[in-house]
């Protein structure tokens, strides 16, 4: 695997955040993801200001990975490596972002649930996609079926992943990582519970351990 899917998978986990106040909570976030194990975010442009709280986490933690989420245009990918985004992901396959990205050696993880994605993928010598919404689109089960015809993928599953099974994906081989927002909740971060995330990111840590024993 590339560089950064190496570092990615090594992690295990990716949070995926919204963040609504980013001048007074990028930071702090970012210290509890790097104190609890977890040293990477997928930062979402569902809220604005992602570009800022990408540059403030990444200000706050330099040695952390910080990628930009929810990627629905090129102009997204521009904000994202203005703000020094280092991997893109996006909800969905869109050949135009993935070639945008492959061009600039930009690492990019497109949404695919489907063998038609995945063909597509294929075209971009992509090595990891994201899974995503993993639960709704039939989980594990589906992620095994299609790393049959296209073992070439590994996969990061996002969306409705928790630490009730958590360790169930990060078990099976074709799982490079898990994308989630359960230790990043809403609640969590709007309420600054900076020692709740902390305890959800080190036992996240436990798990991803314990299934690659
Ligand atoms: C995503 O965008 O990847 C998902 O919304 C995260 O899914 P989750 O909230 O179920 O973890």
């Amino acid at each position: 695997m590339n560089e950064m899917n190496t570092k990615i998978s090594a992690i295990g986990v990716v949070p995926v955040i919204k963040l609504n106040n980013p001048e007074r909570d990028a930071a702090p976030l970012a210290k509890a993801l790097c104190e609890g194990g977890v040293p990477v975010a997928e930062v979402t442009f569902r809220a604005a200001g992602a570009d800022t709280a990408i540059k403030l986490m990444k200000e706050a933690c330099p040695e952390m990975l910080v990628g930009a989420g929810t990627v629905l245009t090129t102009e997204h990918v521009d904000k994202a490596i203005a703000a020094g985004a280092e991997f893109i992901v996006t909800p969905g396959f869109d050949p135009e972002i993935v070639k945008y990205c492959v061009e600039k050696n930009m690492p990019i993880y497109p949404g695919c649930t489907t063998p038609t994605d995945y063909h597509a993928a294929l075209k971009f010598g992509l090595e990891v996609l994201k899974f995503f919404p993993a639960e709704q689109s039939g989980g594990l089960a589906k992620i095994k079926a299609m790393s049959a015809p296209f073992p070439m993928f590994r996969v990061m599953p996002t969306g409705g992943i928790g630490l009730n099974n958590l360790k169930e994906y990060l078990s099976c081989p074709v799982i490079a990582a898990c994308g989630g927002s359960y230790m990043v909740t809403a609640d969590l971060i709007d309420n600054q519970k900076w020692d709740e995330i902390i305890e959800l990111c080190k036992k996240s840590v436990e798990i991803v351990k314990e299934a690659r024993k």
